[in-house]
């Protein structure tokens, strides 16, 4: 049997001030084994995104409990939860777009002079992870120079790069066409064949939810 490394047992999350509550998550119990390409899907405002900002770390919860890898995220303080997310995690999410000052190389070796890599280190490595997304002659291009499923494999690279055990993606092939989207979907699929990465992908596209191996549906802050 694969290794459970991430789940969440009764997960509650609460947004805004008393008198104007909303209660985002209710009550979330999942579990999601090594190697596994899950998607979450449901209708806008039901808790997608909340759910990826909470299992990653980014949001505190309100009651219940998580675990990434064996490690209970409340347990951890903010050092500990910033080490997990930066060794163990790569993120595709709206919020961290490539930087348009930087090249293609340069946004892939980012997070990895964050973590500590060397200047050398850090290219290779990142000259490497380009490869891996068919960019390699696309390196020193800025995103702007990009098309949008270049730029999407840029930031697939990327969240790549630190061999995370964990990608987190809320809309990874949202702006794409349908060309695109199965490219970075095959993408995917091959890479986490290669590495046993699990992914946790958020998606409005029948497509992409059509090749995950299995769907996390949502409702009204609910699993359904
Ligand atoms: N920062 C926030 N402050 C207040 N309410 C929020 C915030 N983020 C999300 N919400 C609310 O929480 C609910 C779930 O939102 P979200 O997780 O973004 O849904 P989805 O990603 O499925 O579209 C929605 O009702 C949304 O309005
Ligand atoms: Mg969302």
């Amino acid at each position: 049997m694969p290794e459970i490394v991430i789940s969440t047992e009764n997960l509650h999350k609460f947004y805004g001030s008393r008198d104007q509550k909303v209660h985002a998550l209710k009550g979330v119990s999942i579990s999601i084994a090594e190697g596994e390409i899950v998607g979450v899907m449901g209708p806008s405002g039901c808790g997608k995104t909340t759910l990826l900002n909470c299992l990653s770390g980014l949001d505190s919860i309100d009651d219940g409990n998580i675990s990434i890898q064996g490690n209970t995220l409340t347990d951890l303080n903010d050092d500990q939860l910033s080490e997990l997310r930066a060794k163990k995690m790569g993120f595709v999410f709206q919020t961290y777009n490539l930087l348009p000052v930087l090249t293609a190389v340069e946004n892939v070796e980012l997070p990895l002079l964050v973590s500590g890599f060397s200047g050398k280190q850090a290219r290779t490595r990142a000259l490497e992870k380009l490869g891996e997304v068919e960019l390699e002659d696309w390196q020193h291009h800025l995103p702007g120079e990009l098309s949008g499923g270049q730029r999407q494999r840029v930031t697939l690279a990327r969240a790549l790069a630190n061999d995370p055990a964990i990608v987190w993606a809320d809309e990874l092939t949202g702006n794409l066409d349908s060309e695109n989207e199965r490219l970075v979907m095959d993408l995917v699929i091959q890479l986490n064949k290669e590495n046993n990465q699990t992914f946790v992908i958020v998606t409005h596209s029948d497509y992409v939810g059509g090749r995950t191996d299995r769907i996390i549906q949502m409702k009204d802050g609910e699993v359904v």
